[in-house]
């Protein structure tokens, strides 16, 4: 009964959305990446008109509709023409978009090679001639593909390109393309800088926010097919039967879009409150008093769950699991191992294809004195010892979501176990909402980073997407930038690395430069001078950030827990949380000595990577001071010494801003003017930022160096 229920609510919610989707207003930044203003370009215009002169979508299911809405919302918007979709084809001029099942009444011809070729969700884009009429042809074989397919036809609309000679066939590179929320049920997000979290538990499973629509459509519109709802550092209660039913309110608005819900769950569950001991995370939801994976009992509680969840989500994706990490209870309290764990969880998703999604972010320091080896000599050993539906998720880098790092050494070193790359869009340590960081540049340096696994050319994105090792399965994470602030991402600059995220884990192929191209033409239009201006400030500002924050390969100087503005004397006692721990700074130098001679870390890397970090003249620069102690006066490449070099850096990162600043100012006559004053607010903000970075750590260095503050032009 509840279940019919909540169908009919999500029905008339959805209905009422199709009905709304017209409604343009002034925005706010709501409207995302997906405002579909009218074309500028005349003559464009005038193209896309005569190109486009009926809509055939056939077929009924809930995901066609969305195809139908959105094209025909669009084509309102874009060309302001209110073309009416039929089911059936023959007119002249027709945008037919078709799954298998309706080629023969469409009257499109079949194609098994291309259709093999486009796999579950990829889809072709086609000029064609159908029956003796000119036609442009969306083929996919399910109909998320066609969604997917629709989607990026509008994008060639909305960046106005020619649609004279389609030939376009897209399939993503890595299956999974999911999300991780960090929100919790009390409404927080952790590391989130956009308001509170966009679920609703409270009003779960009985009212359906409409934002949940545009949340799972803006997803869509990228490629993203998942979410982990929950923060990492999960609560227990999130399986209890009540929160359940609410996520499956939230996965069934989900589904439609090509959405899978995933959870993160707590390795107590199983835990009895009773037997809690330490800490308020200790204790779960079951009559256990062990959450041993190795114990037939915790085994057949995790079967129950896994049948419980699947009989109310069907599709239900599987487990996010933070385990023996930051304080999150795991296997090793039972003196298992991560694999047991997973294991264990991985056997109970099991029957119903789900997955567990196990972090290597665990840095216990009996493992070893520096921190950004440990992950790595926990997961190593375990390789070939997970079961087939378990990925092994590892952060970009060895440490924590820098500004700049090398990349985990663990990609490549695991060929038998699915890595599954974590990168965060939320911008922990880069300036959270505030700053203006495009981080597509920093993810591509990740996706190009050379690992060596086997030989050269085995990039991080061939280990990702699986095309080095043959992974059974593969997938990507971005920790989400989402809230339920107006402009979903506080700064209207970050919803681009959310666009980003998604268009990067369908095609990491793609550039850095193009999908910011694609993001402003989206956003704000496609006045030639207005996109040079925005390109320009958006692909110079992780560089920037890296200078005022970490240049030259320095890491975690941030105030601890806030992780916002500077601490490089920050001291809190604790051996690895002490900002001087990552700097080491004295009178000698600088940088963390991580070649042989120090901490070892160098050697974690394939050969010849080893060697190449392992000394000073060959690391590259943006590493030297995360691998080399390095005096003061050593000589860079560019002639300086560390010290001048490092202090222009700051400054140089700092200058960047005030460009950005001024480049943005240029604009205020092109651009909403609401628009216009929040960024330049922030733009403000990130000035006094970034000179703040520059001038509390060169003259926190300056008491080591004993040097004058080089400034640089
Ligand atoms: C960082 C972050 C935490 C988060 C953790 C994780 O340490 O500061 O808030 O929980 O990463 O990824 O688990």
């Amino acid at each position: 009964m509840r279940g019919k229920r909540l169908h009919t609510l999500i029905h008339a919610t959805f209905v009422v959305l199709c009905l709304c989707g017209e409604v343009v207003s002034a925005d706010h930044g709501y409207r995302l990446w997906l405002k579909y203003e009218r074309v500028s370009d005349k003559h464009r215009l005038q193209e896309y008109r005569r190109a486009i002169g009926a809509v055939v979508v056939p077929g009924k299911s809930a995901t066609l509709v969305l195809v139908r809405n959105e094209l025909r919302r669009a084509l309102k918007g874009l060309l302001g023409e209110d073309l009416s979709v039929t089911a059936k084809g023959g007119s002249s001029n027709a945008l037919i978009a078709v799954t298998p099942s309706s080629f023969v009444s469409a009257g499109v011809p079949e194609s098994p090679s291309l259709l093999r070729s486009l796999g579950p969700e990829g889809y072709a884009i086609k000029t064609a001639v159908i029956k003796g009429k000119r036609a442009i042809l969306l083929v996919a074989n399910q109909p998320v593909g066609l969604y997917y397919a629709t989607f990026h036809f509008l994008r060639l609309l909305q960046t106005g390109h020619s649609i004279a000679h389609l030939d376009v066939v897209s399939r993503p590179r890595i299956q999974l393309r999911v999300l991780n929320h960090w929100d919790n049920l009390d409404g927080t997000v952790e590391r989130g800088y956009a308001g509170k979290s966009l679920w609703e538990w409270r009003q779960l499973p009985d009212s359906i926010s409409p934002r949940y629509f545009d949340y799972a459509r803006a997803n869509a519109s990228v490629g993203i097919n998942g979410a982990v709802l929950n923060n990492v550092n999960a609560n227990p209660a999130i399986l209890r039967i009540a929160y359940l039913r609410k996520v499956a309110a939230l996965a069934a608005v989900l589904r439609t879009y090509g959405i899978r819900t995933y959870l993160s769950i707590n390795f107590s569950s199983p835990v009895s409150q009773r037997f809690e001991q330490g800490g308020n995370r200790k204790g779960g939801i079951g009559d256990l008093e062990t959450s041993d994976p190795l114990d037939p009992r915790v085994r057949l509680w995790w079967k129950k769950k896994a049948k419980e969840i699947y009989s109310l989500i069907p599709d239900f994706g599987g487990f996010l699991v933070k385990a023996s990490s930051e304080g999150m209870p795991g296997p090793q309290e039972y003196g298992r191992t991560h694999a047991d764990g997973a294991n264990m969880l991985a056997e109970a998703l099991e029957p119903y294809h789900g997955v567990v999604m196990w972090r290597a972010f665990v840095y216990d320091a009996a493992i070893d004195p520096d921190r950004v080896k440990r992950s790595y000599k926990e997961f190593v050993p375990l390789d070939g010892k997970f079961r087939d539906n378990v990925f092994v998720q590892a952060k970009n880098g060895p440490l924590d979501f820098q500004p700049r790092e090398p990349v985990q050494p663990l990609f490549g070193a695991m060929p038998k176990t699915p890595l599954m790359l974590e990168l965060q869009i939320t911008q922990e340590y880069l300036g959270h909402s505030t700053h203006l960081v495009y981080l597509a540049p920093m993810w591509k340096e990740y996706f190009a980073f050379d690992t060596f696994a086997k030989g050269p050319g085995s990039t991080l994105a061939s280990v990702v997407d699986g095309t080095l090792q043959q992974y059974s399965m593969t997938g990507i994470a971005g920790v989400a930038n989402t809230g339920n602030d107006r402009n979903w991402c506080g700064h209207l600059f970050a919803q681009a690395n959310w666009y980003a995220f998604g268009r990067l884990a369908w095609d990491h192929d793609l550039g850095a430069a193009e999908i910011a191209e694609e993001w402003i033409r989206m956003t704000f239009g496609t006045d030639s001078s207005l996109v040079r201006t925005v390109r320009s400030m958006m692909m110079g500002s992780w560089s920037a950030c890296v200078h005022y924050m970490t240049p030259l390969g320095l890491h975690h100087i941030m105030q601890a827990d806030l992780h916002y503005g500077p601490g490089p004397q920050y001291d809190s006692g604790r051996q690895d949380w002490r900002s001087t721990y990552y700097h080491r700074a004295d009178s000698i130098g600088l940088g963390f000595d991580r070649t042989t001679k120090g901490s070892g870390a160098v050697s974690q890397y394939f050969a010849p990577l080893s060697d190449l970090f392992n000394d000073p003249k060959s690391c590259p620069e943006k590493y030297l001071l995360w691998f080399h102690h390095v005096p003061w006066g050593y000589r860079l490449r560019s002639g300086k010494t560390l010290w001048v070099e490092l202090c222009e850096r700051y400054f140089a990162g700092a200058a960047y801003v005030d460009t950005m600043a001024g480049q943005w100012a240029s604009l205020r006559h092109r651009l909403d003017q609401e628009i216009f004053e929040s960024v330049k607010r922030k733009l403000e903000h990130q000035r006094i930022d970034s000179g703040i970075w520059r001038d509390t750590c060169s003259t926190y260095f300056q008491r080591f160096s004993r040097l004058p503050i080089a400034r640089g032009q």
